[in-house]
């Protein structure tokens, strides 16, 4: 694949890779991905991002094609995961002297990239590079994937350089989206669950940022360039980002129960925070897909977790559940967790370290009820809703 003129003096120089089937783990790439690089020629030279290492030969080659890469005047470096910046340390090799552009964030991630002394530069919001004829301005847009992560527009060509942002896994025989013949709305809505979902708080600050710029083209880092509809990617992203838990004050209960007891308990908690205002949802986990249960922990602003303990353990489809949280904004949701038990009941207790350990506010106190919950626990359960409620910020609203 050779380099793709986009503008006067505008070039992708990025590769292709159509064989690859999973990204970062946990993403099926049916339609393989590409590496976007690009290179702007002013009186002076940048190249924005690299490529994963593995596709290094071709991608300078690319970049030869338009300029020696000994003449290039300054790298952008977008974002550091290595499928971008797989690359630099061989640009580095041919162009020491090359001037790194970063966000100030990226800085110590850069370093531990390239392992060697180099000229590099965090930038800030706005910060303008002049190359002559050509002008980048910089924006920050931290966890777009990475909180290094960093976007340009190129003010005489009204291009948008986003990097992993609005982008697809696709590659095919066009860079671009208006000549593609998939579903393109569905791959992005799907690399946006996989890979930026669980950033959308962050993200959701960030977007504003870019309403400014008169945008002719989206050119990201992976799959098709936006030519055509070049903000419909952005307005989606605010749509998807939103909290969806705004103006809401609703609870989802969750649990699973195998005779009935966490269930009863899970009754009892969803009819006692009704009482405190909050809506209610009582949601049976062994029946939850989880796409359901992403919208619900995102649509809530609290989550109360029920499980039995079996073998000392919570139940495997409250791990399911809980493996979920880490999949969607949940830093900071407040969360309880309750269970019947038989004799250890240890499985309420280890639901709740682990949401304690990926950043969600747990409620001090677990409530265990020993095998069938008695009037006498379930009376102890109203007063444990209602200190409960008020932790969830019961009347706060
Ligand atoms: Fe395409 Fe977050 O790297």
């Amino acid at each position: 694949m050779s380099a793709i003129q986009l503008s006067d003096n505008v070039y992708w120089v990025g590769v292709k890779d159509p064989e690859l089937r999973i990204f970062d783990i946990v993403m099926e790439t049916k339609l393989g991905t590409t590496y976007n690089a690009y290179l702007v020629k002013g009186e002076k030279t940048a190249l924005i991002d690299t490529v994963k290492k593995e596709f290094t030969e071709e991608f300078l080659a690319n970049v030869n094609e338009i300029v020696p890469i000994e003449k290039i005047d300054y790298l952008i470096v977008n974002h550091n995961e290595p499928d971008h910046s797989g690359a630099i340390t061989a640009i580095l090799d041919k162009a020491p002297n090359i001037k790194l552009i970063c966000s100030a964030p990226a800085v110590p991630f850069l370093k531990n990239v390239i392992n060697r002394e180099a000229d590099i530069t965090g930038v800030k919001d706005d910060h303008t590079l002049d190359l002559g004829g050509k002008t980048l301005v910089f924006k920050g847009m931290p966890y777009m994937h990475w909180p290094d992560t960093m976007m340009e527009y190129l003010q005489e060509d009204r291009i948008l350089f986003t990097n992993d942002g609005f982008t697809a896994h696709y590659s095919g025989d066009t860079i671009f989206a208006d000549e593609v013949e998939i579903d393109l709305d569905h791959e992005v809505y799907y690399y946006w669950d996989c890979i930026m979902r669980p950033f959308s708080g962050y993200i959701r600050r960030n977007l504003s940022k870019l309403d400014d710029f008169d945008i002719a083209t989206v050119a990201g880092s992976h799959g098709p360039i936006y030519r055509k509809e070049p903000r419909k990617y952005i307005e989606k992203y605010k749509e998807w980002n939103a909290d969806k838990a705004e103006g809401k004050n609703h609870v989802a209960v969750f649990f699973a129960s195998n005779y009935g007891n966490t269930g009863k308990l899970a009754q009892g908690m969803a009819e006692g925070l009704k009482k405190h205002g909050f809506t209610t949802s009582i949601n049976d986990v062994t029946e939850l897909k989880a796409a359901d249960a992403k919208e619900l922990i995102e649509s809530s602003t609290a989550v109360v977790i029920g499980t039995p303990t079996f073998n000392g353990d919570a139940v495997k489809p409250v791990w399911d559940l809980v493996n979920l949280f880490s999949t969607v904004y949940s830093i900071g949701k407040k969360a309880a967790v309750f269970g019947s038990y038989g004799w250890g009941g240890e499985g309420a207790k280890l639901v709740a370290q682990r949401l304690t350990g990926i950043k969600m506010k747990v409620y001090e106190e677990n409530f265990r009820a020993r095998l069938v919950p008695s009037d006498e626990e379930m009376a102890a359960l109203d007063e444990y809703v209602d200190k409960l409620a008020e932790y969830f910020g019961a009347g706060k609203k």
